[in-house]
């Protein structure tokens, strides 16, 4: 077996203000006491980037954004670039969040398109998959989320470079979490999704669960074997309660 670093980031979504910044220093300030055991993500909303990347700074917690465009730079109103999230201190970028999917209408091939310029800007690209309601009562879950694998994920993709997080689409923000058998199930099925494409080197990269993961429920989710940490949305946004579930890693 591989061993790998337990990693627990946490979406903000559309949330956050320069008054959210204590809550955030508080999670900084915290770190040092379990860095050795887990990595720690936070992307907030691209407006505190930068605040939150120089309040990090030297502390090892490593902030992102929970978007990218595929270009540069270039004619594109509104949108950001890898380059401009490294560039504003950003270590890691999500790409292909369900919201965005679903909200946006983004595709495999555009989520493709976003890890890649991840890879460009050398950010760490975290790949959502997941399915909806319909296609896990349909049965369809397990190919839902291989072809979003074999579409999202560059072929450039390594264990240091891009993570995966498996977010059940139903289980986001509901309260709603599959059981652990559920859970491993598809875990084992990414893991050997990876093997299949990146030979040893699949074996290596981090799968994270994400979905309504709670101080309550951390610990049993975390245990499920092949789930290498987790991608919190709601309960990220408290240090405390952020910080219980990085414990429980
Ligand atoms: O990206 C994390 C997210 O989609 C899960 O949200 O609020 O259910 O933890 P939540």
């Amino acid at each position: 077996t591989v061993a790998r670093k337990p990693l627990v980031a946490g979406n903000w979504k559309m949330h956050g203000l320069a008054s959210s910044a204590p809550e955030f220093v508080q999670m900084v300030g915290a770190y040092p006491a379990i860095k050795d055991k887990v990595d720690l993500m936070v992307f907030p909303p691209a407006t505190l980037l930068t605040s939150f990347a120089t309040a990090t700074r030297g502390a090892g917690v490593i902030v992102g954004a929970q978007d990218c465009h595929p270009e540069a730079s270039g004619a594109f109103t509104g949108d950001i670039s890898a380059e401009m999230v490294r560039d504003a201190g950003g270590g890691a970028v999500i790409v292909g969040h369900s919201e965005r999917r679903s909200d946006h209408r983004e595709t495999d091939q555009l989520i493709r398109a976003k890890a890649k310029a991840a890879l460009r800007a050398s950010l760490v690209g975290v790949v959502c998959v997941g399915e909806t309601e319909d296609e896990r009562k349909g049965g369809q879950a397990l190919a839902v989320v291989g072809r979003q694998l074999a579409g999202s994920l560059p072929d450039e993709s390594s264990p240091e470079t891009i993570v995966v997080a498996y977010e059940p689409v139903w289980a986001i923000g509901t309260g709603l979490t599959p059981t652990v058998d559920e859970v491993a199930e598809m875990h084992r099925f990414i893991r050997d999704e990876l093997a299949r494409r990146f030979g040893d080197a699949g074996r290596a990269f981090r799968v994270l669960y994400g979905g309504s993961v709670k101080p309550g429920n951390a610990v049993e989710l975390l245990a499920v074997e092949d789930v290498d940490g987790a991608l919190v949305g709601g309960a990220s946004l408290k240090a405390d309660s952020f910080l219980a579930i990085a414990r429980a890693a």
